[in-house]
């Protein structure tokens, strides 16, 4: 069994290789991405392992089928980079629906406090021997509202972290669950009622760019934005107009809309061309992280064994396994 795998890491190969080797799984590691120009390199493979970035487009999956390819293995829980309209019934595709929703849960808790308790602007301060406290006044998080948007695994996790704090917990989903202590709520008064907002649904035509011009008008002043889910419910144009204009207190990025441009890699001795990216980037109430919520050992290790599972079990007994449904 032979696996093309794209967008290849540092810290994918390792675990790829332990378990895949114990499966009898050879993958072919490929730093470039999955793209029209490169979909060619998996000839003669039985299947694609692909990430958040890589391109499952028409002209790519007409390519991969031409290959010899029968599936498509994400490494990751969203799949909006698929196009299963082309796809049809001709390949599955699987993906990892959970590994640690903690990972991302803590990440985004860990990105509110940065944040808000300034940890980024103290830190580089004391490196500096700047024992200054001018500009570091934060907030409690105890009895501020926090407005949870999708409360499925991670969103769960998220709301159980927000509940230590002692934070009131409003939410919206479309399929609303019964969580104690959470009120749901439109998406308009959680916009309006929340000092905290967290994104934690999938990017959907439903979705994208929920956060907007008159989304970002309906919030408090101070209202702090996270998205550790896709960039695009975020139009970040219009955040970046809110941030210059003061009407929000700021955002904690995790993603961003154009992020396959420049995420997971080293542009630090280049010029940037994305003007809105540079400017939030550069803004003090503005923290971007590179799609790293999920990075941690044991989602790592988690992704690695259900991806090699859900090939395993297609190759070898025909098994559907965590096929995504849409
Ligand atoms: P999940 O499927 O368990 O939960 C998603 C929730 O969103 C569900 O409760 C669903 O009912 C709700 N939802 C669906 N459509 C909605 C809509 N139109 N409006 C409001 N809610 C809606 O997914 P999970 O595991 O909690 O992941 C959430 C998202 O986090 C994923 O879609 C993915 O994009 C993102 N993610 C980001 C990672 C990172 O490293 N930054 C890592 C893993 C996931």
């Amino acid at each position: 069994m032979k696996i093309a795998f794209f967008d290849a890491k540092t810290y994918d190969v390792p675990s790829f290789k332990k378990y895949g080797e114990e499966k009898g799984i050879e993958f072919k590691f490929y730093e470039t991405k999955l793209t029209e120009d490169t979909a060619a390199l998996a000839r003669g493979c039985d299947g694609v392992c692909v990430f958040v970035n890589d391109e499952v487009s028409a002209p790519v999956i007409d390519r991969l089928r031409e290959e010899g390819c029968r599936l498509i293995a994400l490494r990751c829980a969203g799949y909006n980079n698929i196009d299963f309209k082309h796809l049809g019934d001709s390949m599955p595709v699987f993906h990892v629906p959970a590994y640690s929703p903690y990972s991302v849960a803590e990440h985004a808790m860990a990105m509110l406090l940065t944040s808000i308790r300034r940890i980024h602007k103290a830190y580089i301060r004391t490196r500096d021997f700047n024992f200054s406290l001018n500009g570091m006044t934060g907030f409690d998080l105890h009895s501020k509202t926090v407005g949870v948007v999708g409360t499925g695994k991670i969103g769960r996790c998220f709301i159980d972290i927000c509940r230590g704090f002692g934070m009131k917990i409003l939410a919206y989903d479309k399929y609303p669950q019964d969580i104690e202590g959470v009120t749901y709520v439109d998406t308009d008064t959680l916009f309006r009622e929340s000092d905290i907002i967290s994104l934690h649904c999938p990017l959907t035509p439903e979705t994208y760019h929920m956060i907007d011009d008159s989304a970002i008008e309906k919030m408090k002043q101070r209202a702090i934005i996270i998205n550790t889910s896709r960039g695009a419910l975020i139009d970040a144009a219009a955040l970046l107009s809110a941030i210059k204009e003061r009407r929000i207190g700021g955002a904690c990025l995790d993603v961003y809309e154009e992020e396959s441009d420049f995420f997971f890699e080293d542009y630090s001795n280049h010029i940037v061309s994305d003007d809105i990216l540079a400017r939030l980037i550069s803004m003090p109430n503005v923290i971007v992280t590179s799609h790293q919520a999920f990075l941690t050992e044991e989602a790592l290790d988690a992704i690695a064994e259900t991806t090699i599972s859900n090939i395993y079990g297609y190759l070898t007994e025909g098994t559907i396994q965590n096929k995504v449904k849409i």
